[in-house]
């Protein structure tokens, strides 16, 4: 029993690594209905795009929101073709770091220890911005890019609607550098960045 115990703690310590972030359950009620949220729904202006902090717990709404696990863990905020795991992957890029969002455990699990804001977009309003979501193709998952974008359109809905909830700003950017993502997120050469948006408290 005690050595099993040993296993166990060592395989959970294996998989998740200290620096990763087990985020807090996300905001599942309350906050304003879906039709007002449809009705106001606005991308946040190039011009005056809001830099406030955005908290990890609603940064867990938003990532939960963009992909998460749903009805009781049977599936996932968007529609997933046949049921099988998402393959547009996330990213949250911090200050203190990038993190990929693992839908399976709810945590921003770290790919860099360092801030890649300016790796991943020349457009200052969104390297000011407080997190900035990355949204990666699997293509070794998926070889059908149109999926792959059609899953991002699902997403990248979810997220203007979350965050609206919670009084945060996004944007919808194709614009991106694609060789600074690859290289600030450690991507494998099958992942391809399919769009940016940056997350700000109004
Ligand atoms: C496919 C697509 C790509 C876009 N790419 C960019 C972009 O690279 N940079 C940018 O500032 N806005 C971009 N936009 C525009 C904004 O995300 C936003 O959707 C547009 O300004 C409309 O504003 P609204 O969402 O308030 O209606 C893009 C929009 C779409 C649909």
């Amino acid at each position: 029993m005690k050595k099993f115990r040993v296993v166990f703690l060592s395989a959970v310590c294996l998989s998740l690594a200290f620096a990763d972030v087990v985020l807090p359950p996300p905001v599942k009620s309350d906050g304003p209905g879906l039709w007002t949220l449809l009705e106001r729904r606005a991308s946040g202006t190039r011009n005056a795009f809001p830099a406030g902090a955005v908290s990890d717990a609603e940064l867990a709404s938003i990532l939960w929101a963009a992909t998460g696990r749903n009805r009781g863990g049977q599936g996932w905020t968007v529609p997933v073709g046949m049921g099988r795991p998402p393959h547009v992957k996330v990213y949250a890029v911090k200050n203190n770091g990038a993190y990929l969002y693992d839908w399976q455990k709810h945590a921003l699990v770290e790919v860099n220890n360092k801030n890649v804001k300016a790796e991943v977009t020349a457009d200052d309003f969104v390297r000011n911005s407080s997190v900035i979501l990355v949204f990666v193709a699997d293509t070794a998952a998926n070889q059908r890019a149109e999926m792959d974008n059609i899953l991002a359109g699902a997403m990248s809905q979810n997220v203007y609607l979350a965050a609206d909830a919670l009084g945060i700003k996004t944007r919808y950017l194709m614009t991106l550098n694609a060789a600074g993502i690859r290289q600030g997120l450690k991507l494998n050469k099958t992942d391809t960045p399919l769009c940016i948006m940056p997350l700000g408290k109004k």
